[in-house]
């Protein structure tokens, strides 16, 4: 159990805070913790905390929620699981209500039972409820009755919360733009997991299995102190590469064919999301090269354009322009780029985005559109590139040694004020870099 750094969750509650009343009018905000999912009897799903509520508190235990009081000196009460000495004999030591007001700079704290009888003492008088409706009916429910039991209060003079809105709308984009030490989580995530791709391009080879190489990468991920992978690991060999969220990885590899492996850990609750493409064996087909080198081109391009100022869909645009023009080199596309782009004539071949926030969520949360317009790229946000080119083996339209290629490119990039970040640019993709990094 870590007690080192809650003074960054203080920080950001602070933040939050001082946000949240800037919007006028006295308010309170709750957030719950993640619920446990039961997989079947007794045993419960890996937990995971929601990245909202741990980014506001550092607390990794399940059953808690935080409220925070705008009018009250940015006051934090944390409802949690009690000591339990029987409990704790199965499931290990628990912060309870003590450790929770030593160790996580929290005023205030109460076991987690009592928090219908506290609510509707911490939604008097605030006229605002910061809560985020939809995602526990569970928890719909316990703050509608703590909202209704403050009103049944009126008679005495009491205010009640009139408005809910959702955190979200502050919150996500707080998350949106990383500070410092969530740049250190981010890098120590990428470096884990460059040092995983470069492991896995290493020791891939012909006859082993795709979950064999899915192995290699999470023991590295779980030796260098990653608690998880951010996702499930793709790892598709041959036309396994062509779908898009493969997540079998049960298929014998072969040598000559690609593999594609999307993999990423997560660290200190921060996300890495990377994917490198290479042959099993070293050695690309004329093919094989041809729509590696068009991914490749297409990806650097997109990369320089990550800039403060330009938005996603320039970035977008620029890998679609490359990657059509690149089409109707190779006979794979037939017409006028300029045409070609305008009717997505692309799309059977690069169907998705070029780019998604990353941050504790994998697909981070913050507004990709401001006012129905593409926002503009502020220092401080990162993303990810990762174009690709997919022909299905049963695609017709192209002659058969096209059939059954598919390549993407990932790499996490942080907006600055000058040149962008790669914070992925270790882990090999020139095709001369994989020649020194695959096993041939
Ligand atoms: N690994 C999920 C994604 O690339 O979006
Ligand atoms: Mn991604
Ligand atoms: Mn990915």
């Amino acid at each position: 159990m870590c007690t080192c750094h809650s003074e960054i969750y203080v920080t950001r509650r602070r933040a939050f805070i001082e946000k949240v009343a800037m919007r006028g009018g006295d308010a309170v905000c709750v957030l719950p913790a993640a619920p446990v999912f039961m997989r079947n009897n007794g045993v419960e799903h890996d937990y995971r905390q929601d990245s909202d509520f741990f980014y506001l508190t550092g607390f990794a235990e399940p059953s808690a929620v935080l409220v925070l009081d705008t009018s009250n000196d940015c006051k934090a009460t944390m409802f949690v699981r009690p000591s339990d000495p029987e409990r704790e004999i199965w499931d290990g030591p628990r912060w309870g209500v003590d450790g929770v007001k030593t160790h996580f700079g929290v005023h205030e704290a109460f076991p987690i039972d009592e928090l219908a009888e506290e609510l509707p003492k911490l939604f008097q008088n605030k006229k605002r409820l910061y809560y985020r409706l939809g995602k526990s009916r569970a928890m719909d429910d316990e703050i509608l009755d703590a909202i209704d039991r403050t009103r049944a209060r009126v008679r005495l003079g009491i205010d009640w919360p009139v408005e809910i809105i959702d955190p979200g709308t502050i919150l996500h984009e707080m998350r949106l733009l990383k500070g410092n030490e969530d740049l250190a989580a981010m890098r120590r995530a990428a470096e884990i997991t460059a040092e995983a791709h470069v492991r896995a391009m290493a020791l891939a080879r012909a006859g082993m299995y795709e979950y064999e190489v899915e192995a290699l990468l999470l023991e590295t991920f779980r030796a260098r102190g990653s608690e998880r992978p951010a996702y499930g690991s793709i790892v598709g060999s041959g036309a396994n590469a062509t779908f898009l969220h493969y997540r079998q990885n049960n298929r014998k590899m072969e040598r000559g064919e690609l593999l594609l492996i999307d993999a990423g850990c997560e660290y200190d609750y921060f996300a890495s999301d990377v994917t490198r493409t290479f042959p099993i064996g070293g050695r690309f087909s004329r093919e094989q090269q041809a729509i590696y080198e068009l991914v490749l081109e297409a990806q650097e391009a997109a990369i320089q354009k990550v800039r403060k100022g330009s938005t996603l869909e320039q970035v977008h645009t620029t890998c679609v322009e490359i990657i059509t023009r690149g089409l109707v080199k190779l006979g794979l596309l037939q017409g006028e780029v300029e045409e070609l782009v305008k009717n997505e004539a692309y799309k059977p071949f690069y169907m998705h985005k070029t780019s998604h926030w990353l941050g504790m969520d994998v697909h981070d949360v913050g507004n990709y559109y401001v006012d129905g317009k593409a926002r503009a790229l502020e220092p401080g946000m990162v993303l990810t590139i990762e174009p690709g080119i997919y022909i299905g083996s049963g695609n017709e339209k192209v002659a058969s040694e096209w059939r059954g290629i598919g390549v993407r490119i990932e790499d996490d990039i942080l907006v600055t004020e000058g040149d962008p970040t790669n914070l992925t640019q270790a882990i090999p993709k020139t095709i001369a870099d994989l020649r020194q990094a695959v096993l041939t």
